[in-house]
């Protein structure tokens, strides 16, 4: 459930219209309620109210400083992947032993950041990786929590860009070469390992593929403490689907359930890295007509964001529903709703039905808190959206929209020209 409703014909977010933010804020912008979130992060965190557990929030679904502060207040850890997003969540109030680090590219200076930072652990891809944190944990006369990130081959079900869990996939360790990476890790001077970590892909519809790869992992726990390597963490990622179009994932209490019932009698914290179930549908991307254009064989809306301010349908061919800020009668139209960037790829949607809007109409994306305004860019020289947050009858602009200086920011001539 979301709090972005018609109150009528108009859509509100709370108790603010959704045209008022776009008359005040401008085109495109993104707009959160932070209702939604909060409740989000509560679903999702008293689904595991039975179990000793961390919700380390994804920063990657959506990194602002205001979205990251409001879980940072609500005791929420947080899942990074770049010393950038480390510093975006100290910066946002999070406490940096809630702070679980994946990624299979961590460079040294990024290592040496969170190590100095003091962070709950690192999950490690690789034994490479490994061998360097260890080295630059030595430097630092430091002994390094890790967790091995293991890769279960367990089939997600997913778009492939976003499956993890794979044995062609680049992420992790490979569950039958985990047990020797443990081996080495338990004799490295500076490394403490403290948990297994897995995560097997996003946008997942199903429980089944999470318990697979929950008995796997356990499987592979139950062969450490022989080996007298004990665990206190089992961090099982992220991954949990929402509801675009007509999917129809799990609740987080079912999700919860099947992990609960196959984590029993085991003395282990879980940690989870939720994203896009706690803010995708927390969040809408407004854009405004331009311009409408009829072809021979195509009907074309053309708006004013482009595939650099929301990539999921280029990149994915994901669908976003699309409705109009202002709801009128009469027959939708078949048409694709196109960006102004120079690229056949730039869609937010094909061949969709949608009001018959004209030039100057609204039109909200939907479902576009995860993995919108994160993964926006300049392409084109296009400034980035502002961002705004909800709060029943306030809101605030939480990241200015960018303006042209911003584009050239740290650009000079070289002294050679
Ligand atoms: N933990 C790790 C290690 C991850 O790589 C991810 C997402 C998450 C947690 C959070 O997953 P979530 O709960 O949000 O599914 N850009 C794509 C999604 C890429 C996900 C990458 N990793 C999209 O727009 O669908």
């Amino acid at each position: 459930m979301h709090h972005f409703q018609y109150q009528q014909n108009e859509l509100y977010c709370e108790s603010v219209p959704v045209s008022v933010i776009a008359e005040n804020v401008g085109t495109p912008c993104y707009i959160y309620s932070h209702a939604t979130l909060t409740r989000h992060y509560n679903a999702f965190y008293n689904a595991f109210e039975s179990m000793d557990r961390l919700i380390c929030y994804s920063a990657k679904s959506n990194s602002n400083k205001a979205i990251l502060n409001i879980f940072a207040r609500m005791g929420s850890g947080l899942d990074i992947v770049s010393g950038g997003e480390l510093y975006r969540g100290l910066n946002a109030g999070f406490s940096s032993d809630h702070v679980v680090y994946s990624g299979v590219g961590k460079r040294s200076d990024e290592i040496d950041y969170a190590i100095s930072s003091g962070i709950l652990m690192f999950n490690v891809e690789s034994v490479n990786e490994l061998e360097l944190i260890n080295q630059r944990a030595k430097n630092l006369n430091k002994k390094v929590p890790i967790a091995l990130r293991v890769n279960p081959d367990v089939d997600p079900k997913t778009h492939p860009y976003i499956s993890t869990g794979l044995k062609k996939n680049k992420f992790g360790i490979e569950i039958d070469a985990a047990l020797e990476a443990y081996k080495a890790a338990y004799e490295m001077e500076n490394i403490d390992i403290v948990g297994i970590d897995c995560h097997i892909g996003s946008q997942i519809t199903q429980v089944k593929p999470f318990e697979d790869a929950l008995s796997s992992v356990k499987s592979l726990e139950e062969k450490l403490r022989s080996l007298g390597i004990k665990i206190q963490y089992l961090d099982m990622g992220g991954g949990l689907g929402i509801t675009y179009f007509d999917e129809s994932p799990p609740h987080p209490d079912e999700y919860a359930k099947a992990l609960i019932k196959n984590l029993k009698d085991l003395p282990v914290k879980l940690i989870l890295e939720p994203g896009r179930v706690i803010v995708g549908n927390a969040g809408i991307m407004v854009t405004r007509v331009l311009f409408r254009k009829t072809g021979q064989i195509k009907e074309f809306t053309i708006v004013d964001a482009g595939m650099n301010d929301l990539l999921r349908p280029t990149l994915y061919n994901a669908f976003h529903a699309i409705e109009s800020v202002r709801k009128f009668e009469g027959e939708p139209v078949k048409t694709d709703v196109v960006g102004p960037i120079c690229e056949s790829g730039d869609f937010l949607a094909l061949d969709r039905y949608i009001p018959n809007v004209k030039n100057g109409d609204l039109l909200a994306v939907m479902s576009a808190g995860a993995y919108g305004f994160t993964m926006s860019s300049n392409y084109c020289s296009r400034p980035r959206a502002a961002e705004v947050m909800v709060r029943d009858d306030q809101y605030h602009i939480i990241k200015a929209r960018e303006t042209y200086e911003d584009l050239i920011r740290g650009e000079s001539l070289p002294a050679f020209m």
